[in-house]
């Protein structure tokens, strides 16, 4: 029998699966579509603590993640021979007027750049570029495959991933889960994790809800972006193989599906705006998907307060690929 039954197979998920597996413990990942395809795929990968501009023990929490990341991803790389797109290329916040804006909700401190040391960051931003705020610490990762390397990992490790499982209920009797009814059947074990997302009040009354993004890709392979440009309205996220990354809307509206024309374009025009060369790019392809929302945007990363073998790891909103390592050893520790 499995120790511990983690509900989905999201980015937070399998880092779990993969943190509890290095510490012997068996583990089986239920997901009901296919891993790695929910919000974890639609993500840009940045790892911004400080361009995100988080705050309090949540900043805290970042920055021991982006802390994390290079030797997660040596680990990742060393199972699995994997390349995951870790790239400590910076983040620059280059601004017009918005400087003010900016600096009023700071919480780490950047370096600050005039007009010219700008230019010599980043070429070819707007002409109109006053200067800019230089986070080098922050960094990316290529989130999707980041998590086919994780899923492979879990693979190499015999972790049981179970795919087009969806978990309908969890079933308890007083302070304990009892077992998972499922499509496949119920499902037991000592322990449960809820790494369900924007979805996570489908099986729990915990204040999560989606709010969706769309983004875009555009590619030419001799782009000259050498860090992520980060401002109030739109961030581009230069992959080294010559895809661009475009994103993001922030929309309350539910789990409504597609691209819309005004959220493609305004995501075009502020790009274009900060970056000219995108006009002449080609476009690649657009999504969208749903950060998982919680309260102060902060993540719920605890055992559940009613119920003792259930633990619960969501509401990650802008930041999970940021927070998987973190969220992994936290929730290890709570497991252990
Ligand atoms: P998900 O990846 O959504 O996974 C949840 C999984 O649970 C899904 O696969 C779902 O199918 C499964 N599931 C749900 N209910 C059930 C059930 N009943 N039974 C079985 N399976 C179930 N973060 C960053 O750090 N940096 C970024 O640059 C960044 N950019 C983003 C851009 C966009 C447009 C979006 C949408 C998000 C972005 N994020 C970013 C946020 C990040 O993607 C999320 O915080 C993170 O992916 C959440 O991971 P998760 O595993 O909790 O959720
Ligand atoms: N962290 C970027 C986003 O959520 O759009």
């Amino acid at each position: 029998m499995t120790d511990v039954l983690i509900i989905g197979g999201g980015v937070i998920g399998l880092a779990i699966a993969l943190e509890l597996s290095l510490l012997g413990i068996k583990v089986t990942v239920l997901e009901r579509n296919a891993c790695a395809q929910g919000a974890t795929w639609a993500a840009a990968g940045m790892l911004a603590p400080q361009a995100e501009r988080l705050s309090g023990d949540l900043l805290d929490l970042a920055l021991r993640s982006r802390s994390l990341y290079p030797h997660w991803i040596d680990q990742l790389q060393g199972i699995t021979g994997m390349e995951c797109g870790y790239w400590q290329c910076g983040i620059l916040v280059p601004y017009l007027n918005e400087v003010l804006v900016w600096k009023l909700n700071l919480h780490t401190l950047p370096e600050y750049c005039d007009r010219a040391h700008t230019k010599t960051i980043q070429t070819g931003l707007n002409h109109n570029v006053a200067g800019g705020l230089w986070f080098k610490d922050d960094a990316q990762v290529d989130n999707r495959y980041l998590s086919k390397a994780l899923i492979a990992a879990l693979r190499l490790r015999s972790v049981k991933i179970l795919e087009g499982v969806s978990v309908y209920s969890i079933e308890t009797d007083q302070n304990q889960v009892t077992h998972l009814v499922t499509s496949h059947g119920n499902l037991q074990s000592d322990r449960y994790i809820l790494a369900t997302g924007a979805w996570t009040k489908e099986l729990m009354p915990l204040p999560i809800s989606p709010r969706k993004g769309q983004m875009l890709e555009v590619f030419d392979p001799n782009h000259s972006l050498k860090t992520v440009l980060f401002s109030e309205d739109v961030y581009i996220v230069p992959r080294q193989d010559g895809r661009i990354i475009i994103g993001a809307t922030v929309e309350n509206v539910g789990f409504t599906i597609g691209n819309t024309a005004q959220g493609v374009s305004t995501l075009l025009n502020n790009a274009i705006r900060l970056y000219p060369a995108i006009a002449a790019m080609t476009i690649q392809s657009t999504w969208w998907g749903f950060r998982p929302h919680a309260p102060a945007e902060i993540p719920i990363l605890e055992v559940s307060p009613t119920y003792e073998n259930l633990v619960l790891a969501t509401g990650h909103y802008r930041n999970g690929i940021l927070l998987a390592p973190v969220t992994a050893k936290v929730i290890a520790d709570l497991i252990n």
